[in-house]
């Protein structure tokens, strides 16, 4: 497991997020929910599309596509045409810099 640096925390607003791929070409949303960092895969359940360029409302972020929900702390599924949770990432702040695990939690 390793720790992929983000950007500084300073650098995300609140209500916004970032994208990163890891070496093994994951993509990871990682958001600043009220001022807490969480991450979660770039990857909607519902038919694989891209999370990224959904709003997040009320600690969730808004698939673009369909409008399928996820939860971004836990990653559970909140609203339809989506039924399976998406993986969530250990995130993690090291002198002001937003750091994510390459694995996801279990
Ligand atoms: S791909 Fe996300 S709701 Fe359909």
């Amino acid at each position: 497991m390793a720790w992929i640096k983000v950007d500084a925390a300073a650098a995300i607003a609140e209500g916004e997020y970032q994208l990163v791929i890891t070496e093994d070409d994951i993509e990871l949303l990682v958001a600043n929910v009220d001022g807490e960092f969480h991450a979660v895969e770039n990857l909607c359940s519902h038919d694989g599309g891209s999370l990224e360029g959904g709003c997040i409302e009320d600690g969730e972020i808004v698939c673009p596509r369909h409008g399928a929900r996820f939860c971004l702390s836990t990653g559970e599924v909140t609203a339809p045409p989506a039924y399976e949770d998406i993986d969530v990432y250990p995130v993690r702040i090291i002198e002001g810099v937003v750091e994510v695990s390459d694995e996801p939690e279990v």
